[in-house]
């Protein structure tokens, strides 16, 4: 399964990935949490990302293509692979088919999740993450514990830099000029299926296999 989530900031791509992943064992590729390690870990990548990712812009496209190129020919892709984040642009479109029409391999499907956008700020404006294992709560709707410590690895959890309302509200606004045009470029392959994701976390799961044909673990 080639598949690439797209949507929105905080429409739950990362949710739906993991459990995906969890499920199927096809790796989830996101560039957010590639980019954050870097940031955390200060590499040159990520020294050059920072200050893109705080201001909510986009990274540019060459930097991302790069990663992408060098991730998906690791052998864990062989049996495929789910793209959370990327691509974001139409020249990052473009470059994925490349690279895939090299490799001789195509993509399955394209699933845009869907949430009104008030109802997003309100989710990533609640939003907390694991600063080590990047496991995902909401102080809505999956508090973290108490103690501040992740219940995976002990980590400390964190608001995301660009999880403040001004800066969200901005990746709304570059996501619906950079990224949503992505949505017609599928459309014509044929190959965009779309969801409401306004529901609970295992509803959206079980339209995600439903659309693509799958079944849940017992
Ligand atoms: P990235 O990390 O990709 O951020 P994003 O696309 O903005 O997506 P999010 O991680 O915010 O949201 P999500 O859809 O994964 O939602 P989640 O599951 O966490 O990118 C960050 C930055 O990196 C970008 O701004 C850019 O600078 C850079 N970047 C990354 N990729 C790039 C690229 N290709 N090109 C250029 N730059 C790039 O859920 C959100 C919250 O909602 C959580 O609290 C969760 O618990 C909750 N939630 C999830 N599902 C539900 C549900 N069904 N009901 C209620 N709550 C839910």
């Amino acid at each position: 399964m080639r598949l690439i989530l797209l949507g929105a900031p905080g429409v739950g791509k990362g949710t739906q990935a993991k459990k995906l992943q969890d499920q199927f064992g096809i790796p989830q590729i996101s560039t957010g949490d590639i980019l954050r390690a870097a940031v955390r870990d200060k590499t040159e990548l990520g020294m050059a990302a920072k200050a893109y990712m705080d201001r909510g812009a986009l990274v540019p496209d060459d930097v991302i293509i790069g990663i992408i190129r060098e991730r998906i020919s690791q052998p864990d892709c062989e049996k495929g692979f789910i793209l959370d984040g990327f691509p974001r642009t139409i020249p990052q479109a473009e470059a994925l088919d490349a690279m895939l029409a090299e490799m001789k391999l195509n993509l399955d499907v394209v699933l845009e999740i869907y949430v009104d956008p008030e109802k997003i700020v309100q989710r990533l404006t609640n939003r907390r993450v694991c600063s080590e294992c990047g496991a995902v709560f909401n102080l809505l709707t999956n508090p973290p514990p108490a103690d501040g410590k992740c219940p995976n690895c002990g980590g400390v959890i964190i608001q995301r830099d660009d999880d403040k309302e001004e800066t969200v509200r901005n990746r709304l606004a570059v996501y619906n000029k950079q990224t949503a045009p992505l949505k017609e470029f599928y459309s014509k392959k044929g190959i965009l299926k779309t969801i409401d994701g306004d529901d609970t976390v295992e509803e959206v799961y079980r339209k995600i296999l439903d659309t693509l044909g799958l079944e849940k673990e017992k």
